[in-house]
């Protein structure tokens, strides 16, 4: 079969034939029709991802683990989860049977892998308590996620909108009520997260990690004696840094809270995150862009950098 094939960690994958998998007993080959290339998948491939271990184990391997597929009945599927060295980016991959979940009717292969990526947006009410009319905070706005998580915050009833991001032209793209652009001196984005939080942020879903993020915890940081109002800040990505230092009195007095965006995730919550998704993605409410690549297009997709809030999918 045509594969993308990773031959060293941190390398790019490249398009070449690769031997079919043979399912094992208890295994299901899978047939893929989709899979979205993510920076979670670039971490792994690159070995700076926690669970890099679980998916390049051996090498030469092929990456992604998750994706759209058809079983041998012929239902199409969601599925992840392959059997290293098989991954997403491939003609055919091998799964653990169950694996799967039967994919939802009227929605197209390439649009349902972008879905997982709107379901981070509803950690800001799983992980995060969200409730309508409460000021909410998405610290990265401009990527794939970020943009349907300012969408996902309207659509949760959220009262007020902040969104950042370091390019203007991009932020000028989102709905929300209030943008600041990072890319500016220590102060002045301290100064901008104080003048732009209205009655307080309750809810931040935090994508950047690192500088933004650590100037963010300053700005909340009381400089007298009160009683503050929570901040409930959600984990959810590293793009601008993987490590911050965080000041004993920036949680000490501030009302921060901080949580992993896996927080209140179970199966049944996340099927409910999932069924949400999929209705506002289907009525329209909920809309993102996506590039549709080949598989023999690989090395290049691979390498994009800059995507402009676009997702890219492979189509093997
Ligand atoms: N935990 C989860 O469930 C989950 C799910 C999805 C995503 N994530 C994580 O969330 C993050 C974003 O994912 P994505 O798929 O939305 O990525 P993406 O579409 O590639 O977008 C990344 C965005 O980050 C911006 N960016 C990069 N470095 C930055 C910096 N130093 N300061 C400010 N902005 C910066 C980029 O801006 P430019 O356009 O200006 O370059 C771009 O808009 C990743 O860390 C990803 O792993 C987590």
């Amino acid at each position: 079969m045509k594969a993308a094939v990773l031959h060293e960690v941190g390398g790019v994958p490249r398009y070449e034939d690769f031997p079919d998998p043979v399912p094992a007993e208890g295994e299901v080959l899978i047939e893929v029709i989709a899979a979205a290339v993510e920076n979670v998948d670039k971490a792994i491939a690159a070995g700076k991802h926690f669970a890099a271990g679980q998916y390049v184990s051996q090498l030469p391997m092929i990456p992604v683990f998750d994706g759209i597929g058809r079983l041998p009945d012929g239902t199409v599927v969601g599925f992840g989860n392959p059997r290293s060295p098989y991954g997403a980016l491939a003609e055919k991959t091998v799964v653990p049977a169950g694996s799967y979940v039967p994919m939802a009717d009227g929605i197209e292969p390439a649009v349902a892998t972008v879905l997982a990526s709107a379901i981070t947006g509803m950690s800001m009410k799983l992980a995060g308590g969200l409730v309508a009319g409460e000021t909410v905070l998405v610290q990265g706005a401009t990527g794939v996620a970020g943009r349907l998580a300012v969408q996902v915050a309207r659509l949760l009833g959220a009262g007020r909108i902040v969104a950042t991001g370091r390019d203007d032209e991009q932020l000028g793209e989102l709905a929300a009520d209030a943008v600041i652009n990072t890319a500016v001196s220590d102060d002045e984005l301290i100064q901008a997260f104080k003048d732009a939080k209205g009655e307080g942020y309750d809810v931040v879903l935090d994508f950047l990690w690192g500088r933004p993020t650590e100037l963010l915890l300053r700005s909340l940081t009381p400089d007298s004696f009160a009683f503050a109002k929570p901040t409930r800040l959600i984990q959810t990505g590293e793009v601008a840094g993987a490590d911050l230092v965080v000041p004993a009195a920036a949680l000490r007095t501030s009302g921060v809270e901080i949580y992993g965006a896996a927080r209140g995730l179970t199966p049944e919550t996340m099927g409910e995150a999932y069924n949400q998704v999929l209705e506002w993605t289907r009525s329209g409410d909920l809309t993102f862009d996506l590039d549709r690549v080949p598989l023999s297009d690989i090395e290049s997709a691979w390498q994009r950098t800059s995507t402009h809030g676009r997702r890219t999918v492979v189509l093997p």
